[in-house]
């Protein structure tokens, strides 16, 4: 996770991740181990790695989630270093959507994304982690769902993990990574948790009269035993599993056809 975060190229999380639409890189970072220990940072300006951050919060504060300047202080507090995260493609792209100032998220449009990392250790032990810069050219102080515990992560260690990507209201809507969750302690496969927590979002979708073509979230899932699923609104959202077989990229399975 740290080295997408530190890589400029990679425009959806840390170093490099698209701004506001005032033109602020502020990141939103989440982290949970299979003791449900939690830690997470919205908002946080000028920091490279908000997943250590977040970490730092869960090991080191007796809060769960710090925000905005307060999570830049405590995270200078901690030897974190004070950096310019808006490089220069970043700025460019600002510049040039500041010409209309539209803010229209689209799905699958690159102008955001989310990387979640769900494990099943070699004890058996179930944790996560969630990072993004959010939505580009977001409301500044808009948070999405990787930073809330529930929504855009969640692990429990007696059943499963699971966490999300897309657009996060559609996410915190739902509380999606806790319901996926819920679904598996059910007794449903990964995959079928994921596909039902799908479902509500284009039910609630439909039912507020919004068009589902505009909206993109994905789920990935993992239980006790080591399967995993994943199912999302449409195509383009993929995810890499790590196993004894080696690595794979998979195309998840989607609901608009
Ligand atoms: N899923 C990331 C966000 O909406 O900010």
């Amino acid at each position: 996770m740290k080295i997408p975060e530190g890589d400029p190229n990679e425009r959806s999380v840390g170093y490099g991740g698209r701004p506001d639409r005032d033109g602020r890189v502020t990141l939103d970072s989440c982290i949970m181990d299979e003791f449900s220990n939690i830690g997470s940072v919205a908002c946080l300006e000028h920091i490279k790695h908000p997943i250590s951050v977040a970490r730092a919060v869960m090991e080191k504060t007796p809060h769960v989630m710090l925000v905005g300047d307060g999570a830049l202080q405590f995270a200078l507090s901690q030897g974190f270093k004070k950096e310019n995260l808006l490089v220069e493609a970043s700025e460019k792209e600002w510049k040039e959507w500041l010409k209309t100032s539209e803010y229209l998220p689209k799905a699958n449009i690159e102008n955001h994304d989310t990387i979640g990392m769900i494990a099943l250790d070699s004890h058996g032990n179930l944790s996560g982690a969630c990072t993004t810069s959010g939505m580009a050219f977001k409301m500044h102080g808009r948070v999405g769902d990787s930073p809330i515990i529930g929504a855009g992560l969640y692990v429990d260690n007696e059943i499963g993990a699971a966490t999300a990507t897309g657009h996060g209201e559609e996410v915190i809507r739902i509380t999606g990574c806790h319901l996926v969750v819920e679904l598996m302690r059910q007794g449903k496969s990964p995959q079928k948790a994921c596909e039902e927590a799908v479902a509500r979002i284009v039910k609630l979708t439909k039912n507020r009269g919004k068009e589902l073509k505009d909206i993109q979230v994905g789920f990935i899932a993992l239980n006790k035993k080591g399967q995993y699923g994943s199912y999302c609104i449409q195509s383009g959202f993929n995810y890499a599993v790590n196993d004894n077989s080696g690595n794979k990229l998979i195309d998840a399975a989607y609901y608009l056809k």
